[in-house]
């Protein structure tokens, strides 16, 4: 199981739709996907069609992070529309999560250690961020294996991200958990010499740490969302569908020479053991 956290204290780059339609493209690609909503405002679980989160479900990611419930998320999650997806809900409730979490000790690990009870169930976790440094993003970082953080190329577009590395690196060094990467998705990406200025920028900063895949700004994304579908299902051939095939087969790619590199450094009797 891999734990994909999507973030960015920005809103509205991308982080949703990315969850969204990359959890659907892996799931084309015959991998198990559960997109936890670790957002108050329930975007991602708006998108999935449910448009009374507050009604529509008896447990959600509250029950999750509850330290006085704290339910496995096989118990809380629900079968999406789109096949070989589950979904954990938000609840508004979450934004009070850190008053409840208040003088309680080990709450950064809360989301880890239930992510790892459901790791044979599920090959990638997607979690959405709300767009906010706050507990819950920090939850999800110290629960993932890799942070996407998806970047409008628009102006101003890497004010800020600083901010975001040094969440990653003190989350790091507290936490030791060492592992941790961080990727870069240039979404919303417009055909202007503005913007492929602002690409050029990004990929100048982060190199290789910038995804291949460009995500371009098309309005059928919106349009999707409101019709409760990921682009892969509302217009599958479109080629913002396409870009998270493609996305996806860059994240797949990656995991396969990671385990694969793994397995060649393992003398064979630790393997056996
Ligand atoms: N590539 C794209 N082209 C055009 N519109 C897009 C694209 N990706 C997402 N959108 C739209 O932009 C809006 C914001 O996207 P999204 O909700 O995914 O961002 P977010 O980072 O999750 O926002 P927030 O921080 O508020 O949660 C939505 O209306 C979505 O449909
Ligand atoms: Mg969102």
């Amino acid at each position: 199981m891999r734990g994909i956290a999507l973030t960015n204290q920005k809103g509205g780059v991308g982080k949703s739709t990315t969850a969204l339609n990359l959890g659907a493209a892996l799931a084309e690609e015959a991998k198990r996907v559960l997109l936890i909503d670790l957002d108050p405002h329930a975007g991602l679980t708006f998108s999935l069609g449910y448009n009374e989160p507050e009604t529509a479900f008896e447990k959600t990611a509250y029950e999750v992070l509850d330290p006085d419930k704290h339910l496995p998320l096989r118990e809380v999650a629900v079968q999406t529309a789109i096949k070989g997806v589950e979904l954990i809900p938000s609840h508004q409730d979450l934004v009070e999560i850190d008053y409840r979490l208040a003088g309680r000790t080990g709450w950064a690990q809360t989301l880890k250690r239930r992510m790892r009870d459901a790791a044979d169930y599920y090959d990638f976790i997607l979690i959405d961020c709300p767009p906010s440094l706050g507990i819950l993003t920090r939850m999800a970082l110290v629960a993932a294996d890799l942070a996407i953080v998806p970047v409008q190329a628009e102006w101003l577009a890497l004010r800020g991200l600083h901010l975001l590395n040094r969440v990653v690196q003190d989350i790091k060094s507290e936490t030791e958990h060492v592992n941790l990467e961080t990727r870069y998705l240039v979404t919303m990406q417009t055909p202007t010499k503005h913007a492929e200025e602002i690409q050029g920028e990004i990929r100048a900063h982060f190199g290789e740490l910038v995804y291949r895949t460009v995500i371009r700004r098309s309005v059928r994304f919106a349009d999707s969302t409101l019709a409760g579908q990921p682009l892969l299902l509302f217009d599958k051939d479109h080629q913002g569908a396409q870009a998270y095939r493609d996305l996806a087969r860059e994240i797949t790619l990656e995991t396969s020479k990671e385990t694969n590199a793994y397995e060649h450094t393992t003398p064979v009797s630790a393997r056996q053991g």
